[in-house]
């Protein structure tokens, strides 16, 4: 979720598709930065392949932004998560971001709430969207790198002792390159569960767990576990602002013909064609 021009990479960091660019953009791919190696290299050819389906039957009209925002929403729809409305109309970027934007714009997992909570401030989201969106964190795996600075060589004494024997088992060395699930309670169902494992010190990275210890966000974290639907609710509110952020529109960017690179040579924009025709229409009616 992480995407830049680098004319403007020190500002933005926005929804822009990016981070789909293998490197044909003129450069390193963003995708090599440390924090994106973790992506999993399947999911950059899916989202490539539903765009190649969209453009089959609607042309070259629908940007890899709006394909992947409706991608994560229908990862959560398929994983009984809540169904919310994806506002659409991004269009991609024409660059990736570098290596340290990409590091400046990311949270790391072994950070604290402090640096959560000023990280999202400076982005005009709150307490109440960085609980939430963390709550994304009920499916999915992990490397075990990371989290194994929690286990190896001092045991955070923050961390439920039996999870911690269990997580070891799973990653027997700090590099080791096993994965668990994220959500012991329940991995591949968008619940609440998440923030009961948080409440059982059973969070895996310092990122989730110092959610429930720093008192500021701690209350979030309860009413969430003891009510699924707010939980639904604050989510639906953070990602579709999260899904805002920088956004490119109308005559900036393009629509990638390909997510994984640039266009060749700049066409002509269908979707700003439209756009004008359209504005000009009820201009004249
Ligand atoms: C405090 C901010 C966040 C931090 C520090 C963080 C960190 C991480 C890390 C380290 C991983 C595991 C990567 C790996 O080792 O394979 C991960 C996975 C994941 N994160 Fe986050 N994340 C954050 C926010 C978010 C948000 C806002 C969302 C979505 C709304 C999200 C959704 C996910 C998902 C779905 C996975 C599982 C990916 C998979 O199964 O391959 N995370 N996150």
């Amino acid at each position: 979720m992480q995407i830049y021009s680098r004319r403007i990479v020190k500002m933005k960091a926005g929804c822009d598709s990016s981070v789909l660019l293998d490197g044909s953009a003129g450069g390193p791919s963003e995708q090599t930065a440390i924090p994106n190696l973790t992506l999993r290299k399947k999911s950059f050819k899916i989202i490539d392949y539903l765009m190649k389906r969209v453009q089959a039957k609607c042309g070259q009209v629908v940007s890899c932004s709006d394909i992947t925002a409706i991608a994560a929403r229908d990862s959560v729809v398929l994983t009984d998560g809540p169904k919310y409305d994806v506002p659409l109309g991004r269009k991609n970027g024409l660059n990736f971001a570098t290596e340290q934007a990409t590091i400046d714009n990311l949270v790391a997992p072994f950070a604290n709430t402090t640096t959560i909570l000023d990280r999202l401030a400076a982005k005009g989201l709150d307490a109440t969207d960085a609980v939430a969106l963390s709550g994304a964190h009920t499916i999915g795996i992990s490397h075990c790198t990371s989290f194994t600075e929690r286990l190896y060589p001092n045991q955070d004494r923050t961390m439920d002792k039996t999870f911690a024997n269990n997580l070891k088992r799973s990653c027997p060395t700090a590099d080791s390159n096993n994965t668990v699930n994220m959500d012991i309670r329940s991995p591949n169902v968008f619940d609440n569960k998440y923030y009961v494992d948080l409440m059982n010190r059973q969070g895996l990275f310092t990122s989730d767990q110092d959610l429930y210890t720093d008192r500021r966000t701690r209350g979030i974290v309860t009413s969430f576990a003891v009510n699924q639907s707010l939980f639904f609710e604050k989510f639906v509110i953070g990602m579709i602002k999260m899904g805002q952020l920088n956004v490119l529109t109308g005559g900036q960017g393009e629509i990638r013909n390909r997510c994984d690179r640039r266009n060749k040579d700049k066409k002509v924009d269908i979707a700003t064609v439209v756009e004008e025709l359209e504005e000009t229409f009820s201009a004249l009616f």
